[in-house]
């Protein structure tokens, strides 16, 4: 066994998006390609030489093969130690409650997260830092700064190892653990939630479906939902996680998990229906014939967290991503308590977390978590929403319209319009910029703008500054929107439109969203031109 120094060249492409790195697998397939990324991130993570390390994925298509050659590299580099999920597999969250179980240096993820898996299609890897979450940015610039000068990496000579037999083995002097990637998470839901509750809810007769859509979750909800909790089994539908997910896209919302909602719909048998997906960090909520919008899930977690024991004590504040409906902003003002508006993608709520300056926080893109991670949690929403579901004795849709009656709603939807041209793309946002001073103080159909902003946030606790962060118009009746591009695509550029009215007096018979909400849509199409700019008539997608 050989530690080898491979000479190299920079490929100048590896610039880490809203969560890391991610391309299409043939890309990451190129000689070197995944080397010089992950020698990269070891060389700016230094030093790592007798650390302790996690590694695992959703198990996409290249995850294992990934892993051996990140193994070799590690071994490599002196690592002391890495825990790797048997078969490679770990979900995002479970990744981050194992580094910060074993208080392990950080943790490398591989994931494209919702993104489709398969030979042609996407393969993704970020680097999570000591306290679980994803590096910050100033971290991945450097990665990606290295990564254009890089000359060499190192890495063992050695055989695969056995990533399927639970247990300790070795890579030159590197001690490997091949651990259960279930049972570290089970036991921290097990502390959060009230089981005895939920499980006394199942015996019962409650009845639900959780879609891991061929993805990480599957043996997760299996383990915890059917075997912990006693629910019915054939609860989790397609439930093996599979390398190409089964074909499907593994994105919960109501376009990709329609297997799911067609059994919410109609006369349904069951009460409650969820969704993750890929690598276990994002979640949908369904009831009968009903969608729980993520932003109003995070409000009601937040007007409720107190009931279950996890968060018995209060919430220390609440924090959203700028798209995300302002629904949580209510309840904080009614807790008395502080919410912080961020920038989009997880690593901006780590810091506020870690000082504890929130315990709840989410995106409207169906990611919810508190301070038990440092990422979002798929499987963990869906256990609070069961808790809360166990607690309350009432329907989804009772619910979510009781706390609309008490806290009004906010009307909200995302137009997505996927794979327009670059160019295009960042022609309109930078039209969009220019005519911010021109649009201050305007009035279209009776929505006056109050204020309008490139959205920049100076992180409150290491005063770090992100710009650029999307373009919002705040309306003087509250309704607002928001253009960004998004930074995981990987086809050309995705605009995403987000549209949002807050009627403060609800009745418990609402209106249709894309009805109250057409002016507002209608406005936010002609000022950006999307249209004439894009050529495209309607949204691909519309959450
Ligand atoms: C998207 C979501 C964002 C989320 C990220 C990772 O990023 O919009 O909220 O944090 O995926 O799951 P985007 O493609 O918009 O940059
Ligand atoms: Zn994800």
């Amino acid at each position: 066994m050989k530690i080898q120094t491979i000479a190299t060249q920079p490929f100048n492409d590896q610039k880490p998006g809203t969560s890391g790195l991610r391309k299409k697998v043939k890309i990451f397939q190129q000689p070197h390609y995944l080397e010089n990324f992950v020698q990269s991130i070891f060389h700016i993570a230094s030093p790592i030489a007798g650390q302790l390390l996690v590694v695992g994925g959703d198990g996409r298509y290249y995850n294992k093969q990934a892993i051996q050659i990140i193994l070799k590299m590690a071994a490599a580099q002196g690592v002391a130690k890495i825990l790797v999920g048997q078969n490679g597999l770990l979900s995002t969250p479970a990744v981050s409650a194992l580094i910060r179980k074993q208080k392990a240096a950080g943790g490398l993820i591989l994931s494209a997260s919702h993104n489709p898996g398969g030979p042609d299609e996407d393969f993704g890897i970020k680097f999570n830092i000591q306290n679980g979450g994803p590096a910050p940015t100033s971290f991945t610039e450097a990665v990606y700064k290295y990564s254009n000068n890089i000359s060499s990496y190192k890495i063992l000579e050695t055989a695969d190892i056995d990533l399927n037999t639970l247990g300790p083995s070795k890579m030159g002097d590197m001690q490997i653990e091949v651990v259960d990637p279930v049972s570290n998470y089970a036991a921290l839901m097990a502390h959060l939630f009230d089981f005895n509750r939920i499980k006394s809810m199942f015996d019962s007769g409650f009845s639900m479906r959780f879609d891991a859509m061929h993805a990480i979750t599957g043996p997760y909800a299996v383990e915890i939902l059917e075997n912990v909790l006693g629910a019915a089994p054939g609860t989790v539908i397609n439930a093996v996680p599979l390398e190409d997910f089964g074909g499907g896209h593994p994105d919960p919302n109501l376009k990709h998990a329609h297997e799911l909602v067609k059994l919410l719909s109609g006369n349904s048998a069951h009460s409650f229906g969820a969704a993750s997906d890929g690598d276990g960090d994002r979640n949908m909520i369904l009831g009968q014939n009903f969608f729980v919008t993520p932003s109003d899930s995070l409000a009601i977690m937040a007007a409720n967290a107190h009931l279950l024991p996890g968060y018995k004590n209060g919430l220390s504040g609440v924090a959203r991503s700028m798209p995300t409906s302002t629904a949580v902003d209510k309840v904080a003002e009614k807790l008395g308590i502080e919410c912080y508006e961020t920038p989009t993608g997880w690593k901006f709520f780590g810091n506020l977390l870690d000082d504890n300056k929130i315990t709840l926080c989410g995106e409207e893109s169906f990611g919810s978590g508190s301070d038990h991670v440092r990422e979002k949690d798929g499987l963990w929403a869906v256990l609070f929403w069961l808790n809360l579901l166990a607690i309350k004795k009432q329907s989804v849709s009772r619910i979510v319209t009781e706390h609309w009656a008490r806290f009004g709603r906010n009307y909200y939807c995302r137009h997505d319009y996927e794979a327009i041209d670059s160019q295009v793309a960042n022609d309109l946002m930078q039209y969009l910029l220019q005519s911010l001073s021109e649009l201050q103080g305007q009035t279209f159909n009776n929505y006056t703008i109050e204020m309008c902003d490139d959205f920049s946030y100076t992180d409150p606790v290491d005063n770090s500054i992100s710009d650029h962060q999307g373009i919002r118009l705040l309306f003087s009746d509250g309704s607002r929107i928001v253009y960004r591009l998004s930074g995981t695509g990987t086809e050309g550029a995705t605009l995403r439109v987000y549209i949002e009215k807050f009627e403060p007096e609800v009745s418990l018979q609402s209106g249709e969203t894309q009805q109250v909400l057409a002016d507002l849509i209608e406005i936010a199409n002609n000022i950006a031109q999307i249209h004439t700019r894009t050529g495209r008539t309607d949204p691909d997608v519309i959450t």
